[in-house]
């Protein structure tokens, strides 16, 4: 017999993550965490170790803050798995992609998903801008994809952004969202529009601050500061850039550009530069400024 609809999400119990970089790590990371048995996949081992040395840094801070104890550490270790093969996958009763933000290859993905898995996964894609819709046609179970956006860094970020395609479920929702509640983190639903609520938002800022550096409006550190002092973000929106990366910033500000058709969303001419020159952020070494 099936079980009971609300019954469903309790027998979640093994979850896979596809993508093991910044966000696949601490996606892994809060569902071990949250008391999940969780199989984390990458298509190379130097990833996988780089992947374990980040959850290890972030779970032994967490263990010196006295947030967890260090027996929590430990059974958050025996819960997580890596393995460089989809095959890893086939117990997992829910799935987070957290691949490269690239449509074709998130799309590839997805109908491997779907061929291997049992019809009754969902697909979760943690894409910060890329339409679940298409990821769901990609599929033959598009009722059952939906986005599960995390914000970086995973561990101490309280948001998610769960991202409804045209063909979700409400039941699909509604499972991801008891998710997010059991990893101690708060859901709020977006609509399958390009960046949804939190880029849409927040690239602009981040666009319209390299353009008054670009015009000379002020210095990185001027900018940076006004915006910390004078708004209260933990963050100026260049330091913030540098952190999500300037090759993710200008991907998801081409897809708001594409997607709307709005001439407000064009990216500016120095982030295309600094992408360029290879300049990326914190995870190159330098970006707006050095690291
Ligand atoms: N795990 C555990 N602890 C961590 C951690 C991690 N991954 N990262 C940082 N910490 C700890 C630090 O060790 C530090 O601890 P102490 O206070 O004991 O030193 C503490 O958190 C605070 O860190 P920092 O002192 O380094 O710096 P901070 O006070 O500025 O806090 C921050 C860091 C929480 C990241 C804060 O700066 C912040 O909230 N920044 C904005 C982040 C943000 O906007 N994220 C969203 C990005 S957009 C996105 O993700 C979506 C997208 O699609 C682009």
């Amino acid at each position: 017999m099936l079980p009971r609809k609300h019954e469903r999400e309790q027998l979640i119990k093994t979850v896979g993550v596809v993508g093991a970089g910044a966000m696949g790590s601490g996606i892994a990371q809060v569902f071990a965490q949250a008391g999940f048995s969780v199989q984390l996949v990458d298509l190379a081992q130097p990833i996988l170790d780089r992947a374990r040395a980040t959850i290890d840094n972030s779970l032994t801070k967490f263990v010196e803050k006295g947030k967890i104890a260090a027996a929590d550490r430990d059974a958050t270790w025996r819960r997580l798995s890596t393995a460089t093969s989809l095959d890893a996958l086939a117990n997992a009763d829910y799935i987070v992609e957290a691949i490269v933000e690239d449509a074709n290859a998130k799309c590839e993905l997805f109908a491997s998903l779907d061929a291997r898995l049992s019809p009754d996964v969902i697909l979760a894609s943690n894409t910060s801008s890329i339409s679940i819709t298409s990821l769901g046609a990609a599929t033959k179970r598009p009722d059952k994809v939906l986005g599960m956006h995390f914000m970086n860094p995973v561990p101490l970020m309280p948001l998610v952004e769960m991202v409804r395609g045209q063909t979700t479920s409400a039941e699909s929702m509604r499972i991801g969202s008891e998710l997010c509640t059991r990893l101690g983190k708060t859901p709020v639903e977006a609509a399958d529009y390009p960046g949804f609520i939190a880029n849409r938002i927040l690239m602009p800022m981040i666009n319209e601050a390299i353009y008054a550096l670009m015009e000379g409006v002020g210095t990185p550190e001027a900018i940076d500061t006004v915006m910390k002092l004078g708004m209260n973000h933990p963050m100026g929106p260049l330091t913030l850039a540098d952190f999500i990366g300037l090759d993710v910033c200008l991907a998801i500000l081409d897809v708001l550009h594409e997607g709307l058709g709005d001439p407000k969303y064009r990216a500016c001419p120095l982030l295309r530069r600094l992408v360029a020159a290879g300049h990326l952020g914190r995870k190159s070494g330098q970006g707006f400024y050095k690291y």
